[in-house]
């Protein structure tokens, strides 16, 4: 089996790409071979220079459509023979054109037990909603925000001592761990994916 190329798209602060970045590293078969980032000056970019991993930055203001900056982005991925997108923290949503293009290839996380909390503010929405358990879902991407076929969930049980700080960080921390795991079961092929179902072959 060929090398697996992941694309790693991200905005912001970028723990979920230093997680799985020293993750990769100790996988055989993989690497990270481009960052997307949309953000100038986002902490994420340092943490690609720090990891030796090769960064793009393309700024959505300076294309006059989606569909223009989804070609310069697809340009990118194409240059480096990109097999895997992995979204962390990627705050733009991707157009049906895009999501078919990579289809059962593209992976999120997200810091809430889907379906409930979608959205950008998963943990505060769930902490001021007052739920008991929150959590983290890995999915695969599909046309709607939030929604493709689960392939990992952890709970997070909120505590009454819990600040929305405290719950942060411990949701963050299960992250580093959750979608490592999860990205190296599609590397190494071994997620079935039937309608909404994603299997996990043994
Ligand atoms: C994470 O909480 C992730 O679940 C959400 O965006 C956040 C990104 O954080 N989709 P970071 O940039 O990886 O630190």
């Amino acid at each position: 089996m060929k090398d697996k190329k992941i694309a790693v798209f991200a905005s912001g602060k970028g723990s979920n790409f230093a997680a799985l970045a020293g993750a990769v590293k100790k996988w055989p078969k993989a690497d990270i071979a481009l960052l997307v980032c949309d953000t100038p000056g986002a902490a994420v970019l340092n943490k690609a220079k720090r990891a030796a991993v090769k960064s793009v930055l393309v700024e959505r203001k300076n294309f006059s459509s989606r569909a223009a900056f989804e070609r310069k982005i697809t340009a990118h991925l194409k240059n480096e023979k990109i097999d895997v997108i992995v979204l962390a923290g990627f705050m733009r949503l991707l157009s049906p054109l895009f999501v078919r293009k990579f289809k059962n290839r593209i992976l999120n996380i997200h810091p809430a037990l889907l379906p409930a909390f979608k959205g950008e503010h998963g943990i505060r929405d769930a902490f001021d909603y007052g739920v008991k358990t929150s959590g983290v879902t890995v999915h695969f991407v599909d046309e709607k925000m939030d929604h493709g076929p689960i392939i990992l969930q952890q709970a997070v049980p909120i505590r009454e001592t819990d600040t929305l700080e405290t719950l942060e960080k411990r949701i963050h921390a299960i992250e580093h761990r959750l979608y490592p795991n999860a990205v190296k079961l599609l590397i190494d092929e071994k997620l079935k994916i039937t309608g909404r179902k994603v299997l996990i072959l043994r």
